[in-house]
C-alpha cells in the first residue's frame, strides 16, 4: 500500500491511500475519524451488497455512529434535488460540522456526495472511496464535485477536497467488463498527457486491465492516481494549466455523453473525445500523421462498441461545446495534442474541421 500526503495550494491538507486489500482505515488516520461525531456512508442503489460489506471492512470502527444513504443509480444521482435530499437526511439525523461523509461508489457517487459535503453547514469533512476503475484513476480524486443541469454534465459544482481518498483495487475484483473498458478510456488519456514512464506503464497494462488482471489494475491505479494528485497539488482549481491536461478528450466526450442521454458510459465517451481531439489536432496541422497513427492505436486497442446511443446531430454538438464551461466564452475551445505530453488549447476552430473530427470520432 502506498500512502500519499499532499497539500493543495488553496485549501486544506488532503491525503490519499492507494493499493490493494486495505483494512481498518480509521487506524491509519485516527485524528480524522476520532473527531467525527457521526458518519454517513453514501453509496448507489446499484451497488452490489459486496461493496457495502467491503466498505464496512475498510471502516469498521465507525459502525456505532454509522448512517447509510443510498443514491439513485449512476448519473441519475447527480441532481440538485438529490444533493438537497442528502443534506436534509444529514440534518434530520443530527449531523454537525464535526460529522463525516464517506462516499463509496463510482464517479457519480463521489461527485454528488462530495458536492453535498461542500454545502452542508457550509462544508463538512468527507472521504472519497472510489470503487470503479475509472473513479480510482480520475473522478474520485482531486475534489471536483458536481451535479448535472439542463441535460449538460457538471454544470453546478464546487472544488472541495476530500480529507482522504482511499483507492483500494480489491473493489475492482467484481467489476463488470463494461466498467473496466469504460475506465480504460481515462487510462489511455494518461498515456497521452503524462511523462514517458507513465505512458509505458499504461501501454504495458492496457490489455491486461481489460481482462481484469489484478496486478495490472493495481499498478495502473497507483501510477495514474499518483500522477493526477501531483497535477491537482500544483493547480487545484484548474486555473494555471497543469490540471487542465486532465480534461483532454473531455469537451467532445461530455457532449457525446449528453447526446446519448447519459447512456454512453463516461470512459467510452472520453475515449471517443480523445479520438476527436486526435483528428482535430491532425487536421489543424499540429499533430503529424505518424504520431496520430501511434496515439490513435491506443484508442483502437480499446475495441469500443459502436456508440449507437449518441444521436448524430452536429448542430447540437456545436451548441453543447459552445456552452461547455471549459470554453471560457469562446465559440469552442479544445485541448489539442502535438506529441505525447505536449498539449495546446485551441479556440474557435472551424466548424467544417470539427465536423470531420465529429464523424471520425463516432465511426
Ligand atoms: N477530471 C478532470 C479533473 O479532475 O480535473
Amino acid at each position: 500500500m502506498k500512502t500519499f500526503n499532499f497539500t493543495v495550494r488553496t485549501s486544506k491538507e488532503t491525503r490519499a491511500v492507494l493499493g490493494r486489500g486495505m483494512a481498518n482505515i480509521p487506524a491509519l488516520f485516527p485524528g480524522l475519524f476520532r473527531s467525527a461525531d457521526k458518519i454517513c456512508l453514501v453509496t448507489g442503489t446499484d451497488a452490489p451488497n459486496s461493496l457495502r460489506a467491503r466498505a464496512l471492512e475498510l471502516f469498521p470502527e465507525s459502525r456505532q455512529r454509522h448512517f447509510y444513504f443510498r443514491l439513485p443509480p449512476s448519473e441519475t444521482a447527480k441532481t440538485l434535488e438529490q444533493a438537497g435530499k442528502l443534506c436534509a437526511f444529514l440534518f434530520d439525523k443530527g449531523f454537525s460540522r464535526n460529522s463525516l461523509i464517506i462516499a463509496a461508489g463510482g464517479g457519480a457517487v463521489t461527485d454528488l456526495a462530495g458536492f453535498a459535503a461542500s454545502i452542508y453547514m457550509r462544508g463538512i469533512n468527507w472521504v472519497s472511496v472510489p470503487t470503479t476503475f475509472l473513479a480510482q484513476i480520475d473522478a474520485g480524486l482531486g475534489g471536483k464535485t458536481a451535479v448535472n443541469l439542463a441535460g449538460a454534465k457538471n454544470i453546478a459544482g464546487t472544488f472541495y477536497q476530500p480529507a482522504l481518498a482511499v483507492c483500494d483495487t480489491a473493489f475492482l475484483d467484481s467489476l463488470p467488463h463494461a466498467e473496466l473498458r469504460s475506465g480504460t478510456g481515462e487510462l489511455v488519456k494518461y498515456a497521452m498527457i503524462g511523462p514517458v514512464e507513465l505512458a509505458r506503464t499504461v501501454k504495458k497494462n492496457l490489455s491486461k486491465v481489460l481482462t481484469g488482471d489484478k496486478a495490472a489494475l493495481t499498478s495502473s491505479v497507483s501510477a495514474c492516481a499518483a500522477y493526477k494528485l501531483k497535477l491537482v497539488s500544483k493547480d487545484e482549481r484548474d486555473e494555471t494549466g497543469p490540471r487542465e491536461t486532465l480534461n483532454f478528450g473531455h469537451t467532445a466526450g461530455h457532449a457525446f455523453e449528453a447526446m446519448s442521454g447519459s447512456r454512453l458510459p463516461h470512459g467510452e465517451a472520453v475515449a471517443r473525445g480523445i479520438r476527436f481531439a486526435l483528428i482535430a489536432s491532425m487536421k489543424t496541422g499540429l499533430l503529424k500523421r505518424e504520431a496520430f497513427t501511434d496515439l490513435n492505436a491506443l484508442v483502437s486497442a480499446l475495441r469500443l462498441p459502436p456508440a449507437r446511443a449518441v444521436r448524430r446531430d452536429f448542430r447540437r454538438f456545436l451548441g453543447l461545446v459552445s456552452r461547455d464551461k471549459k470554453a471560457r466564452g469562446a465559440n469552442n475551445r479544445f485541448l489539442l495534442i502535438q506529441s505525447r505530453g505536449r498539449l495546446k488549447a485551441a479556440e474557435n476552430l472551424d466548424p467544417a474541421l470539427l465536423k470531420e473530427a465529429f464523424e471520425g470520432a463516432l465511426k
